[in-house]
Parts: C-alpha cells; sequence; structure tokens
C-alpha cells in the first residue's frame, strides 16, 4: 500500500445552491444550503485514502466546534491525525461557496490554516520518511509549504503541488515540485500568459518540469519534456464541481506512487475527477477506489489505443 503524506488545510464549507452570483448591494433567494468538510488539503488527503493508500495529513485547526468536527472525520477516513495540530484562540478555517449550475466559487477565511508553520512542518517531517508522495496546496503559508516540498525531497518523496488558491511562489516552488497541477486560472495567473502551451513553457522557465493543466469537463493537459498531450474526462452528469481538482490531484499521486506512467496515472485522475462532479459537496464528491477502477475501464474499451 502506497504511502502519501499532504500538508495543507482543513476547512469547513458553508455550501449554497444559487440560480446566480449576486452582485454587490443584492439579495437573492437562493438554496439548499449544507455545512460539508472540506479544505483542498484534507480533501486530498481523504482521496487518497478512498483511494487504497495509507495516508498522513500535517494541518492545523483552531480550538473550536468545527476543528475537532474536521479531525475526527479525517481520522473516520483512516487517516494519521497526529500531525493535525491545535491553534488555541483561533478559529478553524471556513469556505463559503456558492454553486451556479454545477460550478463553484469560493471565499476562504485561513483562521489556523493560516499558522501551519515550517517548524511544525519540520517537527513532523519523520512522515515523510518511506513516503512514495508527498502532496501540497496553497491554503497554508507559502514558507510552510517550501519548507515541506525541501523535507519531502530530501527524505526521497515525489512532490506534487497543486497550487491553489494563487499565490505568487518563488522560482524555487516550481524547481522542488516534481509535479505541478494548476487549473487553467491559476496556469494563467502563474505565467501572465494566456495559452496553455506557451504558459506551461513559461513556468518550465522559471523550473517547473513536469506540469499537468486541468481543463474542466475536457480533461487535462501533459506539459513535460514530449509533446503535449491532452487526456480527455470522460462525460458526466455533472451537479457540483467542487472538489475534483482535489480529486484529480490525489488520483493521479496514488497512481504514480502505484509505479503507473504520467499518462496512465492523469486517465486515472481524469477518472477521479470526472466522478466527483456528479455528487453534491466536495468531500462527499470524493469516489472511492472501485468506482475509479470501473469508470476507468470502460474509458480504456471505448479507445484502446489512448
Ligand atoms: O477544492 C475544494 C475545496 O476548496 C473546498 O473544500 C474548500 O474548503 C476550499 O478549500
Amino acid at each position: 500500500m502506497p504511502r502519501i503524506v499532504v500538508a495543507g488545510s482543513l476547512n469547513m464549507d458553508l455550501v449554497m445552491q444559487s440560480p446566480r452570483v449576486p452582485v454587490l448591494g443584492e439579495t437573492i433567494p437562493a438554496g439548499p444550503f449544507v455545512t460539508s468538510h472540506g479544505g483542498k488539503g484534507a480533501n486530498q488527503a481523504v482521496a487518497c485514502s478512498r483511494m487504497g493508500a495509507s495516508v498522513a495529513m500535517m494541518g492545523r485547526v483552531g480550538d473550536d466546534a468545527f476543528g475537532s468536527e474536521l479531525r475526527e472525520s479525517l481520522e473516520r477516513e483512516g487517516v494519521d491525525v497526529s500531525a493535525v495540530l491545535t491553534t488555541e484562540g483561533c478559529s478553524t478555517g471556513v469556505a463559503s461557496i456558492v454553486v451556479v449550475e454545477g460550478d463553484n466559487g469560493i471565499l476562504i477565511a485561513p483562521g489556523a490554516n493560516g499558522m501551519l508553520s515550517p517548524r511544525d512542518v519540520r517537527t513532523a517531517a519523520p512522515l515523510f520518511e518511506g513516503a512514495s508522495c508527498a502532496l501540497f496546496q496553497l491554503e497554508v503559508p507559502v514558507e510552510t509549504v517550501l519548507d515541506g516540498l525541501r523535507l519531502a525531497k530530501r527524505a526521497g518523496a515525489r512532490t506534487i503541488l497543486n497550487p491553489a488558491p494563487f499565490m505568487p511562489l518563488p522560482d524555487e516552488a516550481f524547481a522542488l515540485a516534481d509535479f505541478f497541477i494548476p487549473n487553467r486560472i491559476e496556469l494563467e495567473q502563474f505565467s501572465g500568459i494566456s495559452g496553455l502551451a506557451e504558459g506551461a513553457s513559461a513556468l518550465r522557465s522559471r523550473g517547473a518540469s513536469g506540469i499537468v493543466v486541468t481543463v474542466g469537463k475536457e480533461g487535462a493537459w501533459i506539459f513535460g519534456d514530449a509533446a503535449p498531450v491532452l487526456v480527455r474526462a470522460p462525460v458526466v452528469d455533472a451537479v457540483d464541481s467542487t472538489g475534483a481538482g482535489d480529486a484529480f490531484v490525489a488520483a493521479f499521486a496514488v497512481a504514480l506512487a502505484e509505479g503507473e506512467t504520467l499518462r496512465d496515472a492523469v486517465e486515472m485522475a481524469v477518472c477521479s475527477g470526472a466522478l466527483a462532479c456528479t455528487r453534491f459537496g466536495a468531500r462527499e464528491g470524493l469516489p472511492r477506489r472501485a468506482e475509479v477502477d470501473a469508470l476507468a475501464a470502460v474509458v480504456k474499451q471505448k479507445s484502446p489505443s489512448s
């Protein structure tokens, strides 16, 4: 069973479905409303566990009811939470999410996520020893992510940076990540260029090596040393794309850790991301291994040469 470490955020998601996004000063009737366990870090940890990996999470919650609930939910999913710490006198991270016709917009109040320090990650660094992959996102401080990347690399783990949400990064971050997985918008924000190939090439000149760009229901582009490849996502009945990126990154990491090729790992990842869109809620949508394998097999059968 591959071992994966995730260093990142835990959020309580406050999710509302809405006919549209209100303009400033406007109130519109919306709903239904749910609270759901989220945070890109925690979602990726749970998704890796549901894919069959042994997972440890590094993170911080506040000393409030949301914090205990989020830690317990990770434990129930089989994630090692020994490095999920509590910050006294601080609120747990909260995400306010509006879902409009299956797509989402997210506002984050980081709370304790913003207190995850390089020192926390250094203290928990023994978790990186023997890990196949280490996953990072940008809902915790950049200096913590950088330190985590350095430590994970030193321990021999493959490093994956899902740079969401956009935060300015030093070039070192691109070089430290074996795989850099932005979505289309983030690629443009990091590169300042709107074309995918041009944007990826700009990031490669800043030190990035393997770049995989998720492009929603179209699938994902691989930009590496070889010619760019689009891996198409299967068509599904999408109701909520929240967490699809997390499902993608987690399945990609688990497949790589199991020794799959880059192309096969992305094929598994697009299936996982697509399945995540078929259920409402980020955590609720994260698929289990059997579903991903079944969908991947159908996709392979339809296009055996890919
Ligand atoms: O990727 C989806 C996640 O982004 C949500 O769970 C929310 O918490 C935000 O972090």
